[in-house]
């Protein structure tokens, strides 16, 4: 009656996905200890690696699992352990980690009474504690694994993709906090239809360039000229980071959800460790502090 997870943290919107995409990282990640216990209630017994509210309704786990246990109408308890290794408002899904790790394991410790499908809108409670919205951009490929699509919020249609083999992601996360509740808040809130004709346009074809695995396709489909150019402020020295990652033949490269982690997606492991290697020595040049990871897409 206890069951140790490994909870992946993501890639939202990618580029031109902003809030319908995002993917899922094979090695960056939390872990969960979860049991059952007697008491009736979901308790989160144990944070170690980030300071978070143990409180079951201040935290995003907790209220994860209690929307879960709600709509089974269970009483059942349970003690939730989280070991934070990614770090809150880095941009690779912190909360997304924690609130799809805890509804996952609860739901085997249960016998899988939901589909993974299902337990994307008990995740999503968890992000609406942590940011104000219910994303699914982040829960979905935690809980699904590679890359996932929302085809729409209402009703919530969500659907997985291919992913090409050789995919590899670069994460450079700054040591800066952002918080994304303050970095949605300044994105705006209307656009031009020549912005939203080549945003489709790129995403569409990122879908095509997924299913085919045209490498190059996808490259020429990262692209956001909507979100990108208001939050990448926020992220010391961005548009060199990109030229560097660009320069060294990334595919292509953008911020990871509302930041301030950035992404480069790469085509091989060698190519990974070029780019990596590049956006590195530029940022220990620039006396800046960062967490670095390369992974598989998962
Ligand atoms: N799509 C969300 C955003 C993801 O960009 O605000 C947050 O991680």
């Amino acid at each position: 009656d206890e069951i140790k997870i490994f909870a992946p943290a993501t890639v939202a919107n990618l580029s031109c996905g902003f809030d319908v995409l995002g993917c899922c990282l094979d090695t960056v990640g939390d872990e969960m200890l979860i049991r059952k216990n007697n008491s009736r209630e979901v308790k989160i017994t144990k944070i170690t690696g980030q300071d978070l509210p143990l409180e079951t309704d201040k935290n995003v786990a907790g209220v994860a699992v209690k929307a879960m246990l709600e709509k089974l109408n269970s009483d059942q308890g349970f003690d939730i352990e989280i070991y934070k290794k990614i770090k809150s408002g880095s941009g690779i899904g912190s909360s997304a980690a924690s609130s799809a790790g805890a509804v996952f394991a609860v739901n085997k410790l249960l016998n899988e009474p939901f589909s993974l499908q299902e337990l994307i809108p008990f995740a999503m409670e968890g992000e609406r504690l942590a940011s104000g919205n219910a994303h699914a951009d982040n829960v979905a490929p935690a809980l699904l694994g590679g890359f996932s699509l929302v085809k729409s919020y209402e009703p919530l249609e969500i659907l997985k993709l291919p992913t090409p083999p050789e995919l590899r992601m670069v994460i450079l996360h700054p040591l800066i906090e952002v918080n994304t509740r303050d970095s949605r808040s300044i994105i705006k809130q209307s656009i031009s239809l020549k912005k939203a004709i080549n945003q489709w346009g790129n995403l569409a074809a990122l879908v095509s360039a997924l299913y085919t695995e045209d490498y190059g396709l996808l490259g020429r489909s990262l692209k956001d000229e909507i979100v990108e150019p208001v939050r990448s402020i926020l992220i010391p020295f961005f548009d060199e980071l990109k030229k560097i990652a660009k320069d060294h033949g990334a595919l292509g490269f953008g911020i990871s959800g509302s930041g301030p982690s950035v992404f480069a997606m790469c085509r091989g492991e060698e190519k990974a460790e070029e780019v990596k290697k590049a956006i590195q020595e530029f940022y220990q040049e620039k006396e800046i502090e960062f967490d670095l990871h390369l992974s598989k897409i998962g």
